[in-house]
């Protein structure tokens, strides 16, 4: 049996559209908790690969996903570089704020690979575990998402700080956006060394620029990156994630590269399908609202996405990832929907 999410990626036909799930490992599992409570301190938890492994897995033993996602997170980069990274309960990330050049001067791309050998670890030892259905998904933060929370230092900013380094010192922005480049592309290339069969780029604060600004900060570190990637492993598909982009989405598509893009909740679905799919395979975007709240408002959303998206090149997703409260139950009522629809417009 063949990999659906890599067929849907190389455009061909699948039985079924392949789905996962952005955050399909997490709080809203009680065996997450539990093994969670085993470490306080999150990114510990991300390096040490026995229970990177688990949190990986769990998800897949309710489930019938298509795809394992690595467990990890997009701020072990700048934690790999130097910077001091923890992550605290109900309030989520929180950095040594980068505040001038010589924040910068004390990154260094030296110890990247070192302190992020647990990760590769984990990667190698989920693929073991894998069926022959299910396709691996390594991930990075994309360079301009990551360093907003280097320079803000934590969550719930609306970029502040970074646009106005955009503003006033784009030449150092960029200093921070290229030794990034370099960083994400050490660490998916490792990543694939370890058995990643698809990676995904977050870049989940896309939304918050200008055209200009978008074109600079989102297109060309995504380009640079994909760019590399594909010389190296060209036979290895990449999912850029550009959240909140709008119609950008399209000239991101174009100029990246990407072999599929994942969108949010706000783009409308005929329109992708006009625009995007076209172009590569499209992943979403139900809003992950309407999986929180399941019952028919989901499955009337489900559906409809279905219908618009299901005929070209697509995997079901959500617009954003599970969040905490879900509960479990609307997943395996999702998961119903997306795996019964051939059957459902068979029948009329
Ligand atoms: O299942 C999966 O999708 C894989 C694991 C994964 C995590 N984070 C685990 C995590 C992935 C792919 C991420 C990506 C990530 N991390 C993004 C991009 C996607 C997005 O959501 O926009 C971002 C912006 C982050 C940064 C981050 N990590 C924040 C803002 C937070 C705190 C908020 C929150 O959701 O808790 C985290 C912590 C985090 N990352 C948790 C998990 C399961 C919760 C921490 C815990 O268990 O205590």
């Amino acid at each position: 049996m063949a990999k659906r999410i890599l067929q849907a990626l190389r455009r061909e036909t699948v039985d079924r559209p392949p789905y996962w799930l952005m955050r399909q490992a997490g709080r809203y599992l009680p065996e997450y908790r539990k093994v969670r409570a085993t470490t306080n301190n999150f990114l510990e938890f991300c390096y040490t690969p026995e229970k990177a492994v688990e949190a990986t897995l769990q998800p897949l033993r309710r489930y019938d996903t298509d795809a394992a996602i690595l467990f990890s997170d997009i701020l072990v980069i700048p934690d790999a570089l130097g910077q001091k990274v923890r992550f605290e309960k109900g309030k989520g990330p929180v950095l040594e704020a980068l505040i001038d050049d010589s924040g910068i001067d004390n990154l260094s791309i030296d110890h990247v690979e070192k302190t992020l050998e647990p990760v590769f670890e984990t990667v190698k030892q989920i693929s073991t575990h894998l069926n022959s259905e299910t396709s691996l998904i390594g991930f990075a933060g994309s360079p301009w998402t990551v360093a907003l929370y280097m320079i803000e230092g934590r969550s719930g900013t609306e970029g502040t700080l970074i646009r106005t380094w955009s503003a006033r010192q784009p030449g150092r922005l960029q200093r921070l956006i290229n030794l990034l480049v370099e960083a994400t592309i050490l660490y998916l290339d490792k990543q694939v060394q370890a058995g990643a069969e698809v990676l995904q780029l977050f870049d989940s604060w896309a939304g918050l620029l200008d055209e200009q600004g978008f074109r600079t900060w989102i297109i060309e570190p995504n380009k640079w990156i994909i760019r590399e990637l594909k010389t190296r492993y060209p036979h290895i598909p990449i999912i850029g994630f550009p959240r909140n982009a709008g119609i950008m989405t399209k000239e991101f598509v174009i100029e990246t590269g990407v072999d599929g893009v994942s969108i949010d909740h706000t783009i409308p679905t005929r329109w992708a399908a006009d625009n995007l799919q076209p172009l590569c395979a499209v992943q979403g975007n139900l809003d992950n609202h309407l999986l929180l709240a399941g019952g028919f408002a989901m499955e009337k959303a489900a559906l409809n996405i279905l219908e618009n998206l299901g005929q070209g090149p697509f995997i079901f997703n959500l617009g954003h990832g599970v969040l905490p409260s879900t509960p479990p139950e609307n997943v395996a009522q999702l998961c119903e929907i997306i795996c019964s629809w051939r059957n459902r417009s068979a029948k009329l």
